[in-house]
């Protein structure tokens, strides 16, 4: 078993690094303060490569692999957990759905142009009535005597709404035995009967808009149907068996960036005349929080590399998605506790990163739906 990165793995993560340090860390705050949508920031991963970084280069990506977008996810969370979720969203749910469902023209016309990030997309499953129990969603989808769709219906929490210029929107387009079958439709932005709400207020990651999606008789085009008609649902597990990788890699660098501003704060901070870091409850935190770091990264890892190596990885991403997200959450609030009443107040950032963990624990699917994966893979 080898625990190096290859050269250009190593690369990226540098490339990620400077990126994150030089030009998202001073405008973090702010951004987060503000809510405002980061435009120069998706501008710049878009000339950078970070919007579809595993797309193969002919559809308009970079042509590297999953380890290297989670590593880069990571470094760009670490500055900014909004700027890391716009990144995560176009990256795993619009482009890795239509790089592995879509054919040759919606490679062509609707990947390309997104993974090279002219475009921005969205992943349209959660509803107002149906969270964790996806397959209960209202949308419906009917389709017309010349093979297009009639879409109604809404979609809520969608992570990049506001901004996205198309939407893989999921719905139900039959029933067999009761049971409905769902069909994803890759959905522009703008169309008759398309209209969205005011970004939501959310309690972190305030800079990544999201918004609900209202259909109304909005017409889809044949061409727009990606994957199987019926074969929907698996759609969107499987792309949230990727997803969770990039969540994951969200949760590690939101961690990452509290535990390394604690444990420099722990060295120049003096009470009782000695620094925070020579007394060993704090040493104990710090030592806690860097293990539970560093098997959260492993568990990471080897998602994205069961993933490039195209080995079934539900339950692997949800192990990491589970234990990341609740690791960062474990971690913000020691490395908040470690500054005491400045962590709690907004001058050094520390309760920026203790709001921000606490979505990972929440969205593309919580820590009970994680835990439900991975008991049916262990049960059976
Ligand atoms: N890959 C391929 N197929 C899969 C699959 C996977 N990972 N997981 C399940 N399937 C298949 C099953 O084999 C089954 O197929 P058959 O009908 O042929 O038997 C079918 O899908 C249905 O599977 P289940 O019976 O397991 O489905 P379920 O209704 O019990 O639901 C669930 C399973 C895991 C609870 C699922 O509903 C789920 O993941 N819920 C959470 C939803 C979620 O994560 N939402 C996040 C929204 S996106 C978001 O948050 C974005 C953002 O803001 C950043």
């Amino acid at each position: 078993m080898d625990f190096e990165l290859t050269e250009e793995q190593r690369l990226i993560q540098q490339t990620a690094r400077d990126f994150a340090t030089r030009e998202i860390e001073p405008i973090a705050a702010a951004l987060d303060k503000t809510a405002r949508w980061p435009s120069e920031l998706v501008a710049r991963m878009a000339e950078l490569g970070f919007l579809g970084m595993a797309i193969p280069t002919e559809y308009g990506g970079a042509g590297l692999d999953a380890v290297s977008y989670a590593l880069a996810c990571e470094e760009v969370s670490r500055a900014c957990a909004s700027t890391g979720v716009i990144m995560s969203v176009n990256n795993s749910l619009f482009c890795d759905p239509v790089y592995k469902f879509g054919n040759v023209w919606q490679k062509k016309e609707l990947l390309a142009p997104t993974a090279s990030g002219q475009l921005l997309g969205a992943f349209g499953l959660t509803e107002p009535s149906s969270g964790s129990d996806a397959q209960t969603m209202q949308t419906v989808a009917e389709k017309q005597s010349d093979g297009s769709w009639i879409l109604n219906g809404s979609k809520n929490f969608i992570t990049v709404g506001p901004h996205a210029d198309h939407v893989i929107v999921f719905a139900i387009t039959s029933r067999e035995g009761g049971k409905a079958k769902h069909t994803a439709l890759v959905v522009k932005k703008g169309q008759p009967g398309y209209s969205q709400s005011p970004h939501d207020e959310k309690l972190g990651i305030h800079a990544a808009h999201s918004c609900t999606i209202y259909f109304e008789n909005v017409k889809v085009e044949k061409e727009y149907v990606l994957g199987e008609e019926g074969g929907g649902f698996k759609i969107a597990m499987a792309t949230l068996d990727g997803g969770r990788i990039g969540i994951a890699a969200q949760a590690l660098g939101i961690a990452r960036a509290a535990l390394d501003k604690a444990i420099a704060y722990s060295k120049e901070r003096k009470s009782f005349g000695q620094p925070l870091a020579s007394f060993q409850a704090i040493q104990w935190m710090i030592a806690d929080s860097e293990v539970e770091y560093d098997a959260a990264k492993l568990l990471t890892l080897r998602a994205a590399a069961l993933k490039d190596r195209g080995v079934r990885h539900s339950a692997e991403s949800a192990m990491a998605k589970l234990y990341a997200s609740e690791m960062s959450t474990r971690v913000t609030h020691r490395a908040l506790q470690v500054f005491g009443g400045y962590g709690y107040t907004t001058e050094y950032g520390m309760e920026r990163h203790y709001r921000d963990a606490r979505i990972t624990e929440i969205y593309e699917g919580t820590s009970e739906i994680q835990r439900l994966v991975i008991a049916k893979t262990a049960i059976g």
